[in-house]
């Protein structure tokens, strides 16, 4: 049966990271909130018009916006199992979330904490930068494309940072994670739903806890 995940921890904790190896690997559809809304500022949409200076604050936008793209993606999704990247990040997402799967008689395997040192954070987000073509994910210090300035995966020469990714904001972007989307851990706890992962181990060995707690 496909199972469906939720990847939980800070900004920089490595979600995006490691979805994007379960999609290749495994197959699985990444459904990232942030990514949806960064589409949709891009894009101009009236949803990206609304969301856009949130964003660049560090702050949460609504949840009735983020549930509503969620439930767009369910529909949509080919059914080898889903991976929640960034969603649900408060108590109303979390219950949102229940009732959006047992509408299509699906329900969650394991939600995956990464379990992060805050300090070690800022130096991961401010040293990203991703392909402007195809999206791949790098890092100055920890993930450099292999021939400088050219992307390892499409070739492309051309690469991007997000606006959000500055430090000012990323201790807001932390702080918003302590104060709603922590707190949403003991909602999955009493559920036996919660597997803990080391994200601060190099991104294979984050990618073998993560299998381990899928194929275990
Ligand atoms: P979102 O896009 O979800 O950002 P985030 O949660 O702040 O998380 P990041 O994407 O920054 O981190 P990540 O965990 O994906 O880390 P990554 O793998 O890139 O949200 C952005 C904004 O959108 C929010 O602030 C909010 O405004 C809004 N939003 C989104 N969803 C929302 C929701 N549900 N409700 C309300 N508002 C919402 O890794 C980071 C870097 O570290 C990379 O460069 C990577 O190469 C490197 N790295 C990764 N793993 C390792 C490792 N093991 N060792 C060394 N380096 C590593
Ligand atoms: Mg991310």
């Amino acid at each position: 049966m496909a199972l469906n995940i939720i990847l939980l921890g800070p900004p920089g904790a490595g979600k995006g990271t490691q979805a994007a190896r379960l999609v290749a690997k495994r197959g699985m559809v990444q459904m990232s909130t942030g990514d949806m809304l960064r589409e949709a500022v891009k894009a101009e949409t009236p949803v990206g018009q609304q969301v856009k200076a949130v964003m660049a604050a560090g702050e949460l936008v609504s949840d009735a916006i983020v549930s509503a793209l969620i439930g767009e993606r369910l529909d949509q999704e080919d059914g080898k199992g889903a991976i929640f990247d960034g969603y649900p990040r408060t108590q109303a997402q979390a219950e949102a979330l229940d009732l959006l799967l047992a509408e299509r008689g699906r329900r969650l395997a394991y939600v995956i904490e990464l379990e992060v040192d805050e300090a070690a954070l800022v130096e991961r987000i401010v040293g990203r930068f991703t392909c402007a073509q195809c999206g791949a994910g790098y890092h100055d210090s920890f993930a450099q494309p292999a021939v400088q300035g050219t992307c390892d995966i499409c070739g492309a020469h051309e690469f991007k940072r997000r606006p959000d990714d500055n430090e000012a904001t990323v201790r807001t972007r932390m702080a918003e994670y302590r104060a709603k989307t922590a707190p949403i851990l003991p909602y999955y706890e009493a559920r036996g739903l919660v597997r803990r992962v080391d994200g601060m181990a190099d991104m294979d060995e984050v990618s073998r806890g993560i299998a381990a707690v899928l194929d275990g």
